[in-house]
């Protein structure tokens, strides 16, 4: 993802490139992501309330170097990254930097993780991956699972070429959507919501509700 906005750090990422040609449907984008696109998802975020954010797919890093710029120094990041070349580069670019634990794993992997060092929940979670070209039940259960590991009033927000994710992921309590222009290709960004509270009563900690099924 490029575009208006870019960096030559990240238009001209041969590394990205690289991966493409090496894995072209689950990178699914030959440049990273513009400087106006990874502005606009950082701004979702309310990073003084923010203290576990995990990132589903975050390539070269383009996202997380921006989310690890505005986070407090007592906040973490989680990077889930399945290809093991991006994952060695995210391991070296933050190196110096205790906040940012880099898992050359599946998102799927997200709870597991998770609860392998204590944390309950996430704050935001941010997702990168084609989600549009996943499986149909690999992707209800991806998001059903990110949706549990969220806190109540925490957010999941995604950039994709289509909103098709949208219809999948009605179990959150809302959905907003924006267009950005400023990337190639433009991309929708869309924060999936998980409310404070249900009907009046503050949700338990973890809820599994039904996944809605579409005909
Ligand atoms: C379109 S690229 C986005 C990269 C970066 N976030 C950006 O905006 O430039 C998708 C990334 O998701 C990763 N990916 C795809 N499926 C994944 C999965 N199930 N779990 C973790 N990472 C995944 C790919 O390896 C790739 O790095």
């Amino acid at each position: 993802m490029g575009g208006p906005g870019f960096t030559v750090r990240n238009f001209m990422s041969a590394l990205f490139f690289k991966r493409f040609l090496q894995n072209p449907f689950r990178i699914a984008s030959i440049i990273p992501s513009s400087k106006a696109l990874v502005e606009r998802v950082a701004s979702k975020i309310d990073f003084s309330q923010a203290r576990t954010i995990a990132e589903y797919g975050p390539g070269e890093g383009v996202h997380s170097r921006e989310l690890a710029n505005r986070m407090s120094a007592d906040s973490q990041l989680f990077l889930f990254e399945l290809d093991p070349a991006f994952s060695r580069d995210l391991e070296r670019q933050f190196a110096d930097d205790p906040r940012v634990h880099v898992i050359n794993r599946d998102a799927t992997s997200l709870a597991e993780e998770l609860a392998r060092r204590g944390i309950a929940q996430c704050d935001y979670i941010l997702s990168g991956i084609p989600f549009s070209i996943l499986e149909i039940k690999k992707k209800r259960a991806l998001l059903q699972d990110t949706y549990d590991a969220l806190r109540p009033g925490g957010a999941f927000i995604i950039y994709q070429v289509t909103n098709e994710l949208r219809q999948h992921a009605t179990f959150f309590d809302r959905a907003e959507s924006e267009y950005c222009l400023q990337n190639i290709p433009p991309m929708f960004i869309t924060v999936f919501q998980k409310a404070q509270t249900r009907n009046g009563h503050a949700r338990p900690a973890t809820s599994r509700i039904p996944v809605q099924r579409t005909a």
